[in-house]
């Protein structure tokens, strides 16, 4: 993961090989659940930001000045490492639902959620984000998968993200920063070894 961006925006091609990718990632019953929102503008990215890490827009606060003049778009100043974009990915549950009624799935009973051994609209979201990181590195562009801990339910509604949808994280895009450094449980904690992950012929 990278966590501190440079300035540069991402050329519009390049996002969408991006998103595009990230689409074809596998999905049960080729139900493509994943719905994905995308902020790269600056005052909606501060929105964001306000509503998911309020702490982080006030240290060192440059706040942004409100022009008064109404027939002035006011753009938000960004943050130093910002990422010039924030991918939302929904977990697209409605999709399942729908999809597992049709003719030739209706016999398995996943027509309602409690047919579903595990939420495959999650597990399928996830998928397609690991394509997005990988996608982004492809690009030579840095990704950062982070939770939501808090300002769901109000991101939800300013998005006008319908019933059903949910958002399972945030991924953020942009070229690495040249200050970006390696941090964070990846050094501190050490990859487990295989030998210890991995059971042959039981556990
Ligand atoms: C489900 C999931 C949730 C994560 N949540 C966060 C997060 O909230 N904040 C963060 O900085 N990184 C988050 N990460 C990134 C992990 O910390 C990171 O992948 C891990 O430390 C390994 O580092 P690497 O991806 O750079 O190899 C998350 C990763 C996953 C898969």
């Amino acid at each position: 993961m990278v966590r501190r961006f440079a300035p540069d925006p991402i050329p519009d091609e390049v996002l969408i090989s991006i998103l595009e990718t990230a689409q074809h990632a596998p999905s049960a019953g080729f139900a493509q659940g994943l719905e994905m929102v995308v902020l790269d503008d600056p005052g909606q990215l501060n929105s964001f930001w306000e509503l998911v890490d309020p702490q982080s827009r006030k240290h060192g606060a440059r706040r942004p000045s409100l022009d008064e003049r109404s027939d002035v778009q006011v753009r938000m100043p960004s943050f130093e490492g910002d990422p010039p974009v924030v991918v939302i990915p929904y977990s697209g549950k409605p999709h399942y639902l729908e999809r597992y009624s049709q003719p030739d799935k209706h016999a398995f009973g996943m027509g309602t959620e409690e047919g579903w051994p595990v939420p495959y609209w999650d597990i399928d979201a996830a998928m397609g984000v690991m394509l997005m990181l990988l996608a982004a590195v492809d690009e030579g562009v840095g990704g950062w998968f982070f939770g939501i801990f808090q300002g769901e339910a109000e991101l939800t509604r300013w998005l006008g993200v319908p019933e059903g949808f949910r958002a399972i994280g945030a991924v953020a895009l942009g070229y690495p920063s040249p200050e970006e450094r390696r941090r964070g449980s990846v050094l501190t904690r050490g990859r487990r070894p295989l030998k210890d992950v991995v059971h042959y012929g039981g556990w």
